[in-house]
């Protein structure tokens, strides 16, 4: 008799295995994150483990070893989701067979995004919805808020892996959502949903079958408290393409990020607004972040920043107030900090600002997060423009990375950036001059205005 094969103990932080338990990971440092686990018993030969539906069988691979010149590529064509703003995100839409992880805070919207787009979906055919956390009454009460129509659309309240396989394997749908891989288990596996085991194992079974019967599939991700997906690592190497929902609570808008895709640009955004009936997408993201912008208020600067192909303008606030502490508060929203500081002491040792004494306050309104070089002008701006207390012109947009001997340097992708500012009606572009061709200083009715050194910047903004 085959004796039962011996637990061991996981890290639920980085995976790493120990036959003892341990109270600190040497691996990754994590404290109190081992986690006993019973692995089922490993049969020795390839057979075995294709009969155990193991086998890695690629949608139409034969097996064996192909030369690269015989293969011939089959254009898939990719599925639309019915959502412009998501099908851009994953790179023009789902490809057939691949695997995607939507990551998220609680409440942030991916059940609802998942519903809307399975619902779109199953217009060309039959779509599981196979949910661990809500009811079949609660996902139709929020389909019912989304208008979801007649379409083959199945809801599956069930968190056994092997149960939403054997569904799988019946309605033969065109396209899977798994909701919350967290929650589900498989029954070869003793330790608890959510543990790493059992996540890798439902992850990767789920791979098989959208590989081996070319289902796209999609997989929702809990993320913890500091924001990375909970669990397992091991997730985002498995599947094809990683998603991040961000946004703020307060905010009615939502964007979905590609941190990983290996079927399009990563960086790309899809831009939404969670409203009364769904997520509806924004075609056009700059005018919504540029809404509420105040006129004639100093302090306020508009910078072009790229996100993944797309120019998006955002408006950049700074508060500079003299300090009434002894130590001069500096805080970033929507900026790395480590950034702020860096570009407050160019300011004051390039442009001759003093800032010892004051607290500066910066914010990217409408909780967008811009982390590119490309921004450093327009928060050097708004900064300075709240310290001298001067207007810059509402028309005026601007771009360019600030280097630490105050020279403005170029940066890339600078014509779509001027495309988006003449686009949304501005009249001036403050750049950098390493950007401009030599016979082309306007964009439409928007004169470009190239400068060299923060200070030159300055005095193009607050003359
Ligand atoms: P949900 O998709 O359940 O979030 P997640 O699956 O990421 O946990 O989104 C829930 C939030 O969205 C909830 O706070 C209510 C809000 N919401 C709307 O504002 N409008 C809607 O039409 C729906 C369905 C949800
Ligand atoms: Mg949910």
């Amino acid at each position: 008799m085959a004796r039962s094969p011996k637990p061991v103990y996981v890290c639920q932080e980085c995976g790493s295995q120990s036959p003892k338990w341990l109270g600190r990971c040497g691996d990754c440092g994590a404290w109190n994150s081992y986690v006993e686990e019973r692995p089922q018993p490993q049969e020795g030969s390839v057979d075995a483990a294709a009969a155990a539906g193991h086998r890695y069988a690629l949608a139409g691979a034969s097996g064996s070893a192909r030369l690269y010149a015989e293969i011939e590529i089959a254009q898939h064509a990719r599925l639309t989701t019915g959502i412009d703003e998501f099908d851009r995100v994953l790179g023009g839409g789902v490809v057939p067979g691949s695997l995607v992880l939507l990551g998220g805070e609680p409440g942030i919207g991916k059940s609802t995004l998942l519903l809307q787009a399975a619902a779109n979906m199953a217009q060309g055919g039959p779509v599981l919805y196979a949910s661990g956390e809500e009811s079949e009454h609660q996902i139709k009460t929020r389909g019912e808020r989304l208008s979801v129509g007649k379409a083959p659309l199945y809801l599956l309240a069930e968190t056994c892996l092997e149960r939403i396989l054997e569904e799988i394997a019946r309605i033969r749908p065109a396209l899977v959502v798994v909701d919350s891989v967290q929650t589900v288990f498989s029954l070869k596996f003793q330790s608890a949903p959510g543990s790493i085991g059992q996540v890798r194992e439902a992850a990767t079974q789920l791979l098989f079958t959208a590989k081996g019967q070319n289902i796209p599939t999609f997989l929702v991700g809990h993320v913890t408290k500091d924001g990375s997906l909970a669990g397992p690592k091991a997730l985002e190497h498995v599947v094809d393409t990683v998603l991040y929902f961000e946004g703020e609570r307060h905010h009615s808008h939502r964007v979905v990020r590609a941190v990983k895709n290996r079927f399009g640009a990563v960086s790309e955004l899809g831009v939404f607004e969670m409203t009364s009936a769904g997520l509806r997408p924004v075609p056009n993201p700059s005018k919504m972040f540029l809404a509420e912008r105040p006129t004639n208020a100093p302090g306020s600067a508009v910078l072009c920043s790229l996100e993944g192909s797309r120019p998006i303008l955002v408006e950049v606030q700074a508060l500079v107030s003299s300090s009434t502490y002894g130590t001069a508060r500096r805080m970033a929203s929507g900026i790395d900090s480590n950034r702020l500081s860096l570009l407050l002491a160019v300011l004051e040792k390039r442009a001759g600002l003093n800032l010892i004494g004051d607290d500066v306050f910066v914010n990217v309104a409408g909780g967008m997060t811009v982390d590119e070089p490309a921004s450093d002008l327009g928060v050097l701006a708004a900064i300075s423009s709240s310290v001298r207390n001067r207007v810059i012109p509402a028309t005026t947009a601007m771009f360019g990375e600030v280097g630490l001997a105050g020279e403005v340097r170029g940066i890339a992708q600078a014509n779509l950036r001027v495309r988006e500012a003449a686009q949304m009606g501005f009249r001036h572009c403050i750049m950098p001059e390493a950007n401009i061709e030599p016979n082309a200083r306007a964009e439409g009715d928007c004169q470009l205005i190239g400068v060299r050194t923060v200070g030159e910047a300055l005095d193009a903004l607050l003359a």
